[in-house]
């Protein structure tokens, strides 16, 4: 497999998993608990920055190629830069609505419930939606020619989060993220 096809689906499982620790701080906090607010902003620091700079590029860089190969595989594909800006901005308001809760601005829970909710589903949706519609596609039209191209123009940007190198702004995060995976998996076995 094309390296630049690996990377995305290995950003998918992690942002996967970020989306389950972020539906668990929401669990809290809609049973009136307080959520984590320094994981909280991690999370909404990480799906604002990364993969707009990293993840969502190779992808468009994928499907403009998919659209010079085979254009009704990529208007089945669906808009898919599109998608990336709609993305993009829900990841913008739930970092703009974290930051207000935190600052205290009064905000109905409903809503900072609702922001998040719809920020999950659709981010879960997309990738969803690439899985089963997007990456076979590319795969059963692109060339080796086509992919070798593409991960040569791929940045070489390293996750901030879950790469070698973790950022020092995601160190906790990232700590927890682990914690509460082994927790987990102690509770599935146990
Ligand atoms: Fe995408
Ligand atoms: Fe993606």
């Amino acid at each position: 497999m094309a390296e630049v096809l690996s990377q995305l689906q290995e950003e998918h499982r992690n942002a996967a998993r970020l989306l389950k620790v972020l539906e668990h701080q929401l669990a809290l906090f809609d049973s009136a608990s307080q959520p984590d607010y320094e994981i909280l902003t991690a999370i909404a620091e990480y799906f604002t920055t990364f993969p707009d700079r990293c993840h969502h590029p190779k992808e468009d860089l994928i499907y403009r190629k998919l659209k010079e190969r085979n254009p009704s595989a990529a208007e089945a594909v669906g808009d898919l830069e599109a998608e990336h800006e709609r993305i993009a901005e829900l990841a913008q308001r739930f970092r703009d609505t974290v930051k207000s809760v935190m600052y205290e601005t009064e905000m109905p829970r409903s809503a900072f419930d609702a922001v998040l909710r719809q920020f999950i589903a659709e981010q879960r949706q997309h990738m969803e939606m690439e899985a089963e519609r997007f990456f076979g596609r590319a795969i059963a039209h692109l060339s080796e020619a086509d992919w070798a191209e593409i991960d040569a123009q791929v940045s070489d940007e390293q996750d901030p989060l879950f790469g070698a190198a973790t950022a020092a702004e995601f160190e906790k995060l990232r700590n927890d993220i682990l914690r509460w995976e082994e927790e987990d998996e102690a509770a599935a076995s146990g």
